[in-house]
């Protein structure tokens, strides 16, 4: 009788207990938008909020920033970068843009040790480390086959042996090649690779096979992957691998492809990456940008901030797991529009862009992307329109230094033949 009265007794404790820690759960963690997930265990109900977040990478462009919007939502921020000196230069010092609440942790997304020391105490991943260029890729091939496809190796296997409840990973554009196009009559068709004879005729577009002109519509998911060089193939696989490894080991998975990604903190001194940063690091030295083509191809420039949202949001949203979603702005402009708009905000319009005519190889003539997969299942809505965003880069801008390393890497990609 007195065992049942306890056995009674202390399972009214428990169910208290464990109500008094649910309150205070949400109390203390629940904000809007986000649903936290209840786990029953052997006798009482744990509520679960996912809280404790590594980034890898995060200490670059699109991860700190992503780190300032989860820190404001009230989460605890690990960081595993190895501060490449692409990204952070010689001194490969701890950004000042980081916010002095997130736990940094030095070193290689392909270290073991690392890894496994970086995933204690964690619920949740986004896998952002990487080596980021088209161009670069296509002679560095060992170094972006070993960071991006090995070093999400070694990172799956450590969340095998201890998986967490979502994982985020970083994907790209670049694995769509060319985008989507309708051909005169209305057909939908995936853009193919244009001829070497048509590129070096200077001939631009994508035709069909009577001639006619494509023209570019907005890229949905489900447009195959049209690998053009090792950095997409090395994204697509990050995307797959983490998709089918989460899929096998229940650890819920959501792959986001950015398109092009712009905002404060990207590396200027990086002649590899980002177009805007690229063409404002020539305009601080008052060089002409430069434009590969005729400047009319076609981009979906999204700012870092509408970026950072998207990706709290496919680590909120239970029916994101096991889905890709394009994270673009939804609009599109030329290179050359954009080229002439960043040097009108820089009160540099004096200096025109440099309108090279060649073709780089990998590049694709047009993408941009379609959000209504993200819009309908995350919530998705980009909300920085390209002036605001660009009003906002400049400024920044004001206090940089930049170091253009833009006609050297352009020396290299055309002393191996990559350029035509
Ligand atoms: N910026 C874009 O427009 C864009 C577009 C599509 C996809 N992405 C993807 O988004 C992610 C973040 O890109 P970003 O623009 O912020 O790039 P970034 O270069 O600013 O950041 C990458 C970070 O990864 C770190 N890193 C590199 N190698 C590492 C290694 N071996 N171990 C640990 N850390 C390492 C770097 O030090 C850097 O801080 C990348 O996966 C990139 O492929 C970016």
């Amino acid at each position: 009788m007195r065992g049942l009265v306890n056995r009674c007794f202390g399972e009214q404790l428990l169910a208290l207990e464990s109500f008094l820690w649910a309150v205070r759960g949400e109390a203390l963690i629940v904000r809007p938008g986000v649903q936290p997930t209840v786990k029953t265990t052997s006798n009482h109900f744990e509520v679960f909020k996912m809280k404790r977040i590594l980034i890898t990478g995060g200490a670059g462009f699109i991860g700190s920033h992503l780190t300032d919007e989860l820190l404001a939502q009230g989460y605890q921020i690990r960081i595993l970068d190895s501060l490449s000196e692409q990204v952070h230069g010689p001194k490969q010092q701890r950004p000042e843009y980081l916010d002095s609440d997130v736990e940094l942790v030095v070193g290689d997304v392909r270290d073991r040790d690392a890894v496994r020391r970086s995933l204690k105490g964690v619920d949740a991943v986004y896998h952002f480390a990487a080596m980021v260029g088209v161009g670069q890729s296509m002679y560095e091939v060992a170094k972006y086959t070993s960071v991006n496809n090995e070093g999400t190796a070694v990172l799956l296997e450590a969340l095998i042996e201890k998986p967490v409840e979502r994982l985020v990973v970083a994907s790209s554009m670049s694995l769509y090649g060319e985008g989507l196009y309708r051909t005169p009559i209305g057909d939908f068709v995936p853009g193919h690779e244009r001829t070497l004879e048509e590129l070096k005729a200077r001939d631009w577009e994508l035709h069909d096979a009577e001639g006619g002109v494509l023209t570019p519509v907005p890229t949905p998911e489900n447009k195959s992957p049209a690998l053009a060089s090792i950095y997409a193939l090395s994204k697509y696989d990050q995307e797959r691998m983490c998709l089918i490894i989460g899929r096998a080991y229940q650890i819920p998975t959501v792959a986001l492809r950015f398109f092009n990604v712009y905002g404060t903190r990207q590396a200027l001194s990086n002649p590899y990456t980002g177009v805007m940063a690229i063409f404002a690091s020539r305009l601080l030295n008052n060089n002409p940008p430069m434009i590969f083509e005729d400047g009319l191809q076609k981009r979906d420039f999204v700012s870092v901030h509408d970026v950072a949202r998207g990706c709290r949001l496919a680590l909120e949203t239970p029916a994101a797991a096991g889905q890709v979603f394009n994270i673009g702005s939804g609009q599109h402009y030329t290179i050359s529009d954009l080229a002439q708009r960043i040097s009108s905000v820089m009160g540099k319009e004096h200096i025109e862009a440099e309108i090279t005519g060649k073709y780089r190889i990998g590049d694709v003539r047009h993408c941009f992307a379609d959000i209504s997969h993200a819009r309908s299942v995350i919530g998705y809505e980009p909300q920085v329109s390209l002036d605001n965003g660009l009003n906002e880069l400049v400024t920044w801008l004001e206090g940089q230094v930049a170091e253009d390393r833009v006609a050297q890497a352009s020396a290299e990609l055309s002393a191996r033949g990559l350029t035509v």
